[in-house]
């Protein structure tokens, strides 16, 4: 059987029930969940949340059970990859990115999303347990769609997440951001005086919805890098109303199929954005809801938005692969980068042998254009733990001077949820800082700089906390520092 969302589970169940936290009481989907998840956030705890019982707006419980926090620890999401240390997924994730597998197509009867199917006024977006995630938001938000549409020139598909405020059974609104290739497919379709068709699949593989967020060029699919992810290829099927014009993951867990009408436009939010803040409403496109397909069973993939669900997997993974990818090539001696959820999208460590002078500029240079999120880059040196904030502030404060090592760039299109910058217009500065030491003067010679301070490594291994104190008494002591 091919990789899915509930082969996902049955695996975790299975080898790993410890990760998982199983609510059998009722919960309901407006807040109640999202308050959960975020409490966990604050404390620093990431189980895949699994509610048995979600109760809908109107009371009733829903037929579908919700699964949260599906991509919120990044050691989980990187062992959902098959990748066993999360310091190693940019390297990682971009090899597999860069060997695609095809997608292959299979028919109806053999797609469990065909299960069910409803069309016109037997659908209703609202029976499925769609969270509330914030108090400003205005209702449900599927925050786990992949709006998947096609270029009109070329019939190549492009998938993405997007946020979809579902405003009655069969309309949304939705967030197509003006830098997405999702929009770009908006205006063509609309140019040739046309709706564009669309369909938004929700629920698959760790892997396969983090690869199917790849950052790739523009048009191309998204589906052979899923493959590229999952290890396998994806299994795809065509839509009710459009056929192999716009295909679908087979075997996803839900399907809503409709129009993007032609020059519509209605207010979307104010909505809880990812940054964490609330963002104002914005005239953005609808979906008119035509059709939906889903499993009998279906499971509701939920996502805590701007929390670390949000943003480890399905954002910061493929980012990292990315700049990796593109960084090395320019600059060969390019280590690893970390995109930090605490910066949200806006930062990127990148970390460098330096073996000549000038490379933590370059690596700047190289940086910025790979995603117009990345605003500032910090450029650290191979003594440094990438993956220990302090330690990227520590090479700001000694290894940095603000008027020799900073790269700034005005007049940027920067990402429109900033809100430092006027919006609409989105015109920003971005940068860097060079936080390298200067580089040996000679081959087999010493750094300039002193490497950081340590005990010999001998004493290091001598000295062990557990033998001076039991592990209770440790779990007491203050941890703030
Ligand atoms: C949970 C989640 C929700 C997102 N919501 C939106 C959104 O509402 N609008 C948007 O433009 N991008 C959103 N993004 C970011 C896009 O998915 C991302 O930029 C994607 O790579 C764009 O793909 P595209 O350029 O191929 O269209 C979201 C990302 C995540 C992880």
């Amino acid at each position: 059987m091919a990789n899915n969302l509930r082969t996902y589970l049955e695996m975790l169940e299975k080898e790993k029930p410890e990760v998982i936290l199983r609510v059998k009481e009722p919960m309901k989907v407006a807040y109640e969940i999202s308050a959960l998840q975020r409490k966990l956030d604050a404390m620093r705890k990431y189980p895949v949340i699994i509610v048995e019982r979600p109760i809908l707006d109107n009371g009733e419980e829903s037929a579908f059970p919700v699964v949260t926090n599906l991509t919120a620890s990044r050691q989980l999401c990187a062992e959902a990859l098959g990748i066993s240390d999360h310091r190693r997924v940019a390297m990682e994730y971009a090899g597999r990115v860069a060997h695609r597998i095809d997608p292959v197509t299979v028919s109806k009867d053999q797609a469990p999303v065909k299960e069910v199917i409803e069309h016109g006024e037997d659908v209703n977006l609202l029976k499925f347990p769609i969270l509330t995630h914030n108090y400003m938001d205005p209702g449900p938000y599927i925050g786990t769609g992949f709006v998947t549409n096609t270029d009109p020139d070329t019939g190549i598909d492009n998938c993405s997440l997007q946020r979809i405020w579902v405003k009655s059974p069969r309309r949304t609104g939705y967030w197509p951001a003006v830098v997405s290739h999702s929009m770009q497919n908006i205006w063509k379709w609309w140019e040739r005086g046309e709706d564009m068709p669309v369909a938004v699949w929700i629920g698959h593989h760790p892997a396969g919805v983090s690869g199917a967020q790849s950052r790739l060029a523009y048009p191309e699919s998204h589906y052979p890098a899923m493959g590229g992810l999952l290890g396998e290829p994806v299994q795809l099927v065509g839509t009710e109303l459009f056929g192999d014009d716009l295909m679908v993951p087979a075997d996803a867990e839900i399907v809503i199929e409709g129009v993007v009408p032609k020059d519509v436009f209605e207010a979307e939010g104010p909505f809880g954005e990812y940054p964490g803040y609330i963002g104002p409403q914005r005239p953005s496109p609808v979906i008119e809801v035509k059709c939906v397909t889903y499993r009998k069973d279906a499971i509701y993939h939920g996502i805590g938005v701007g929390l670390a669900d949000h943003l480890v997997m399905l954002g910061n993974f493929p980012l990292e692969a990315r700049i990796y990818e593109v960084v090395k090539g320019v600059v060969p001696e390019t280590m690893n980068v970390f995109v930090p959820i605490s910066g949200r999208r806006n930062h990127v460590y990148v970390q460098v042998e330096k073996k000549r002078p000038g490379i933590g500029k370059e690596v700047i240079m190289a940086t910025l254009p790979c995603d117009s999120r990345l605003k500032h880059v910090f450029v650290v040196d191979e003594d440094m733990d990438l993956f220990n904030e302090s330690d990227i502030l520590w090479s700001v404060a000694y290894r940095s001077q603000w008027d020799r090592d900073v790269v700034t760039v005005e007049g940027c299109a920067v990402f429109p949820l900033d809100p430092s910058v006027p919006s609409p217009g989105n015109i920003g500065t971005r940068g860097g800082i060079d936080c390298t030491a200067p580089p040996p003067i000679g081959a087999g010679l010493p750094r300039y700089y002193q490497m950081v301070n340590k005990t010999p490594d001998e004493v290091a291994e001598a000295i062990q906390v557990e033998d001076f104190v039991d592990a209770a008494t440790l779990a007491h002591y203050p941890t703030s520092s």
